[in-house]
């Protein structure tokens, strides 16, 4: 028998073709690193059809196949941190007065609103979403307590003023768990 081969590098993880079609965003903990996040152990909870953190009321979202590749509801709303209605941050201090994830019903025609692009990176065991330049982490203020309780969902900044994220708040990643398309039924 031959002694394995040394050539090739080991691989990165690329999870960016599972990032596609139609998917529930799991809400998990951001424990000390993205590649120590485990889907069970961590999870939390996910995004609901208003981009806002529950327990388990999970909404499917579609993301798109083109740039910009924004996540949209079942509803026709598009999600984004730049509507104005959406509750502002009012504890960070880089992300102070910046807007909470919000998926609006009216589809793109928030007047004014940028359009988030949402990706993900070879390299994560796991599709979780990120924005931006490498904004692969969320911010909320603690987990629901209960079934009906939602809790807004902001981006995540840090620096020298506050070095962990915001003190008092829970740091979380978005993993995207694919849903599989079932054939619509004739009525
Ligand atoms: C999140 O992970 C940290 C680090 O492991 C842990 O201390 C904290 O209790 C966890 N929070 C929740 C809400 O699970």
């Amino acid at each position: 028998s031959s002694p394995p081969s040394c050539l090739s590098p080991p691989s990165l993880p690329d999870p960016t073709p599972l990032f596609t079609g139609k998917g529930h965003i799991l809400v998990l903990n951001f424990t000390t690193g993205y590649n120590d996040i485990s889907p069970t152990t961590d999870h939390l909870g996910c995004l609901n059809a208003d981009g806002a953190f529950t327990l388990s009321d999970c909404a499917v979202f579609t993301v798109a196949d083109d740039f910009p590749r924004e996540l949209t509801t079942a509803e026709g709303g598009v999600c984004t941190f730049y509507d104005d209605r959406a509750p502002e941050h009012l504890d960070s201090y880089y992300r102070k007065g910046l807007h909470a994830l919000s998926c609006t019903k009216e589809g793109s025609t928030v007047e004014g609103a940028w359009r988030n692009s949402f990706y993900t990176i070879r390299g994560f065991n796991y599709p979780f979403i990120c924005i931006g330049d490498f904004g692969c982490l969320y911010e909320t203020k603690k987990v629901p307590d209960t079934e009906k309780e939602v809790l807004s969902v902001w981006e995540y900044a840090w620096g020298a003023h506050q070095m962990n994220g915001t003190p008092g708040y829970l740091q979380v990643v978005w993993l995207w768990d694919p849903v599989k398309e079932i054939a619509e039924k004739s009525s």
